[in-house]
């Protein structure tokens, strides 16, 4: 069974928790080591974890890690490797599930409110991913484990055939990115589940959490040196674990260009390795809502609403690109200028705002260079369009409206709350199936709405390879574990199903034993 959602209703012990917990973190400014075969480490610099919807504000300083760190972590990963990738398989899984029923009790509030702090995520976007996402991932992948491990080859008279599934060899490099705590947790426990040692590198925008996390799973009895802390330069971090002859793989969740540099690296190094390391990669996307002449105007709104905005549409799923037919415009226009313009954004620890601000003033930057972007090119702000970073960076909830469906932004990911949108002559469905498939070179998410049964039929066989998650009748967000394995193709990754048994079989070696008896 997934984690239930709390709600955090008023009065209830779940929120009056995580509120003190809210106010303890804000007023401290912490200090955030580098965690090596469990020691904390000092590296003589810092950098500032901020809450983006109060940039003055400091949660933490935080550690700067070089190359020399990475050395010291490979060297605690080889070390941990000896006992940790020969401990019994139950051993292992016994500290994954401590650590989801920590998360689930006392340990809660905090990484919720880490999340929320540093990531600008609202109590319920906190909820769904620190907390229950990452429980799910906690207890599915045990599960997915021991199914893995039954999985055998058949034996015959006088011959006992097995296969061990035994680790990698050498250490796994989990890189995460800032929009998911879940990820992170994710990346980096899935290779550690099946045996394996860990060097991890998260997004420094993600510190709070990631440190939280960390700790979690050190009070749930993970031994030191499986999985190492290593925050710093991504670029600079990266090269020099890059560079280690026990690479064994790469875990990696981030944007397409940054997926792809590593893999030229490893690609134009092969020699250099003692195994051909292990590549998953998710994405970037360009994810779709395409409604049919069919569909449910209302339902196509509160979908886009859900899909474009929740988290700031900082979601690798968030629909950015929306194909309406003319039939339905004027009906999802009216509602989405007076939903949209209502909708409240601001500090986090308000409960009632339904939007934070975006990560960092890098993105802020790009937002708003699209919106003018779209504004210089003829393009109609439906609605939003105003951004203001005097004290967050914050970014209005934005829908543009396009007639030209070559238009960039209907092209390029912008990880942010504009959403592009462009409307079909209703009579050119079959056309727009086209547009659908070949404007973005992204297939993470897609969804279709119709009420046409023979519609979903086209869209599902003719957009079959333009999105890993595909959606029939709902918004493209919100994959759960165990329900909806998530992970897209063609530019958004290898397609290896975060939570899933086709994740956890790239983190083993297997070993065939004939025995003759
Ligand atoms: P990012 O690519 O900027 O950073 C991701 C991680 O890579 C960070 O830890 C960063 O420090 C590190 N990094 C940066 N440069 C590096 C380098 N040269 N070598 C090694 N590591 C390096 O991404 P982000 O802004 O943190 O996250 C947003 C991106 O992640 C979006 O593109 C989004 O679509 C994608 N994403 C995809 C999925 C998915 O499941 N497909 C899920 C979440 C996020
Ligand atoms: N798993 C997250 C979602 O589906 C990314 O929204």
């Amino acid at each position: 069974m997934n984690e239930p959602i709390l709600a955090y209703l008023p009065g209830s012990p779940e929120r009056a928790e995580l509120q003190q917990r809210l106010a303890q973190m804000s007023s401290q400014r912490i200090h955030i080591p580098l965690v090596i075969g469990g020691e904390r480490v000092e590296t003589g610099t810092t950098f500032e974890a901020v809450m983006p919807h109060k940039h003055a504000h400091v949660l933490a300083d935080v550690e700067r890690g070089d190359a020399s760190h990475v050395e010291r972590a490979i060297a605690a990963a080889g070390r941990a490797h000896e006992t940790w990738s020969r401990t019994p398989w139950h051993e292992r899984v016994a500290v994954f599930l401590r650590a989801a029923e920590l998360l689930s009790g006392p340990w809660r509030s905090t990484l919720n409110a880490a999340t929320m702090l540093n990531q600008s995520k609202t109590v319920h976007q906190a909820e769904i991913d620190a907390s229950c996402e990452t429980i799910d991932f906690l207890r599915y992948n045990a599960d997915y484990l021991v199914r893995i491990y039954g999985e055998q080859p058949v034996s015959s008279q006088g011959v006992w055939n097995r296969m061990e599934y035994r680790a990698l060899e050498g250490f796994v490099l989990a890189i995460s990115p800032f929009n998911f705590t879940a990820i992170g947790a994710n990346l980096t426990t899935s290779p550690a589940l099946m045996g394996n040692t860990v060097v991890w590198k998260p997004a420094s925008t993600q510190a709070l959490s990631a440190w939280y996390t960390m700790r979690l799973l050190e009070e749930a009895g993970l031994p030191p040196g499986v999985i190492n802390l290593v925050f710093g330069p991504g670029a600079e971090i990266g090269a020099a674990a890059l560079s280690s002859p026990d690479l064994a793989g790469v875990h990696f969740t981030g944007s397409t260009g940054v997926f792809q540099g590593i893999w030229r690296t490893i690609g134009s190094g092969i020699d250099r390795y003692r195994n051909y390391p292990r590549i998953v990669g998710e994405t970037g996307g360009k994810d779709f809502i395409l409604a049919h002449p069919s569909a449910d105007p209302a339902e196509v709104s509160a979908a886009v609403i859900r899909g474009s905005f929740e988290y700031q549409g900082q979601k690798c799923s968030a629909s950015s690109r929306l194909y309406i037919p003319s039939n339905l415009w004027s009906d999802v226009r009216d509602t989405l200028q007076r939903e949209v313009s209502q909708i409240a954004m601001g500090d986090v620890r308000d409960f009632t705002n339904f939007m934070g601000a975006v990560i960092d003033g890098s993105s802020f930057r790009t937002q708003v260079e699209a919106i003018a972007e779209a504004r210089e090119a003829g393009a109609e702000i439906v609605v939003g369009g105003g951004s203001d970073d005097s004290e967050g960076w914050f970014v209005e909830p934005t829908v543009v409206e396009t007639d030209d469906p070559g238009f960039r932004l209907l092209r390029d990911e912008l990880f942010g709350p504009v959403v592009t949108a462009y409307v079909y002559d209703e009579s050119r469905w079959d056309e727009t199936l086209d547009l659908v498939d070949t404007t973005s070179a992204y297939a993470l998410t897609g969804a279709v709405f119709a009420d046409d049964r023979s519609a979903i039929e086209q869209a599902h066989d003719r957009l079959r390879y333009a999105a890993g998650n595909f959606y029939v009748n709902d918004k493209p967000t919100g994959a759960v574990v165990g329900q909806q394995p998530f992970g897209g193709a063609r530019a958004s990754g290898t397609n290896d199903k975060a939570g899933s048994m086709w994740n956890l079989i790239r983190w083993v070696s297997p070993r065939t034993v004939k025995e003759t008896l």
